[in-house]
């Protein structure tokens, strides 16, 4: 183990996991449509910094060492997550789907951890036993995470940018 106060990869991105598990957890029991609108924003920003960090640090450094298969659907998982996103970020608790967009998010979410999170097949595995190097990428993983929060805490979301859906737009 490198002497880094920084998680390492994996366990910052299951912290991640875990916490919007939670929000969405929250969500379906919150009444009131203040309430569930701060909930689901916040769902957004984690799940937002979360993709970008897993894009641009994790994923590129799976390439290679997991399967492509696994990898290449995880894209397009993220790129149906962001276009709901974007859904809810344009909406609010009074459009008739709005609910439904969070639920059908979360239903989408957990299908998308199981796979990273999978015991022996799941990507997070593949790639500890194929020796990506975790403490490195954390450390990345980690201060960028803290620069994009940073930066949506003052401009608000980004339209969300697709990796494999490049034909249509979803706003
Ligand atoms: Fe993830
Ligand atoms: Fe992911």
């Amino acid at each position: 183990m490198a002497d880094t106060k920084s998680p390492d990869a994996v366990a910052l991105l299951k912290a991640d996991h875990r916490t919007v598990e939670e929000l969405f957890a929250k969500f379906e029991k919150a009444s009131g449509d203040g309430k569930k609108q701060t909930i689901a924003e916040q769902i957004c920003m984690e799940l937002t910094v979360h993709a970008a960090i897993e894009e641009e640090i994790f994923y590129p450094a799976c390439e290679g060492k997991v399967e492509e298969d696994l990898l290449k659907e995880a894209y397009v998982e993220h790129d149906g997550a962001k276009i709901l996103i974007a859904e809810i970020e344009a909406g609010g608790p009074s459009d008739e789907f709005y609910d439904a967009k969070v639920k059908v998010l979360g239903e989408q979410i957990e299908h998308h951890v199981e796979e990273e999170e999978m015991r022996v097949e799941g990507m997070f595995a593949q790639a500890r036993k194929a020796g990506v190097d975790m403490d490195a990428i954390g450390e990345q993983m980690a201060a960028r995470k803290a620069e994009l929060i940073a930066s949506y805490q003052k401009g608000g979301l980004p339209r969300p940018e697709l990796t494999t859906m490049g034909s249509t737009s979803p706003a």
